[in-house]
């Protein structure tokens, strides 16, 4: 389905980005970059021990251009990608449709997901909820589209003094290095009130994981700013050097899943 204003769309800042999700210089590509090390296999090994084999049905919510949709497509699932920002569908489609992809954009917002009940096996929803206006009402929503059993997948950045002074003040506001205006501090979600989302839902929370850099990797990712910042690196390039892993604790960010009851 191509992307359309229905369901109550709004102009989305990501709108803005939107040329950078695939283009291999670009801000939002150097995120997928970031990311992928430990988002890809945690999603893929979540969805294939908690679902089985098979080409489940999952819906990528707050796609934006479909970065993670595509490296589910490539493991064989069936995705249906949903974000309120048409431009970043727009760039997905043009990507999946050069590739062969077979990922479904659909224009909407998370609060009011376009589908029937119990239509997914799995809701992916990565780096999303800090941007939107009701993150208990996405996860309401997400948790009404899955089936008994499916799985809810969610990452995102934790609200700790850490990232109010290193992601918020210093990276995007002084720096200007993650896209100014992207993250309100007060919209950063904690684990324990993803937890609470969850239950309120009928979703019963499993494991959550945190994610971070380790402090032997710290001077690297620094150089790696100091690259960007004086433009000797592009976006991809310094996430390359940025090592994210998992198990450093939750202060930074988490990724984590429940079931639906
Ligand atoms: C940081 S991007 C993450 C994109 C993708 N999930 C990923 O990790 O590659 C956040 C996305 O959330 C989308 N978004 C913002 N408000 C939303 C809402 N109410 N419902 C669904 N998605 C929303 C934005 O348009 C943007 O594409």
């Amino acid at each position: 389905m191509a992307p359309s204003r229905r369901h109550g769309i709004q102009p989305d800042p990501f709108d803005a980005l939107a040329s950078t999700w695939w283009d291999e210089s670009g801000v939002l590509h150097g995120l997928g970059v970031l990311l992928a090390p430990v988002r890809v296999p945690f999603v893929v090994g979540v969805l294939r021990a908690e679902l089985g084999p098979g080409a489940h049905r999952v819906l990528d919510l707050g796609s934006g251009g479909g970065l993670l949709g595509a490296a589910l497509d490539d493991n064989d699932f069936t995705v249906v990608a949903l974000d309120p920002s048409l431009a970043s569908l727009g760039a997905g489609k043009t990507h999946g449709d050069s590739t062969g992809s077979g990922i479904r954009f659909v224009g909407g917002v998370g609060e009011r997901l376009p589908f029937a009940d119990v239509s997914f096996d799995a809701v992916v929803c990565m780096e999303v909820l800090e941007h939107v206006r009701d993150p208990a009402a996405v996860v309401g929503e997400a948790a009404r589209v899955l089936r008994p059993g499916g799985v809810f997948i969610f990452s995102g950045p934790n609200r700790t003094v850490v990232n109010r002074v290193g992601l918020v003040f210093v990276a995007q506001d002084l720096l200007g290095v993650v896209p100014r205006g992207t993250h309100r501090w007060n919209r950063l979600i904690r684990p324990d009130e993803m937890d609470r989302y969850m239950r309120a839902s009928g979703i019963e929370p499993g494991q959550v994981l945190g994610v971070g850099i380790q402090w032997r990797d710290l001077p690297l990712a620094a150089l790696a700013v100091v690259g960007l910042l004086i433009r000797r690196l592009t976006y991809p390039e310094a996430a390359r050097r940025i090592h994210l892993a998992t198990g450093t604790g939750t202060s930074v960010a988490y990724q984590g899943f429940g079931r639906r009851r």
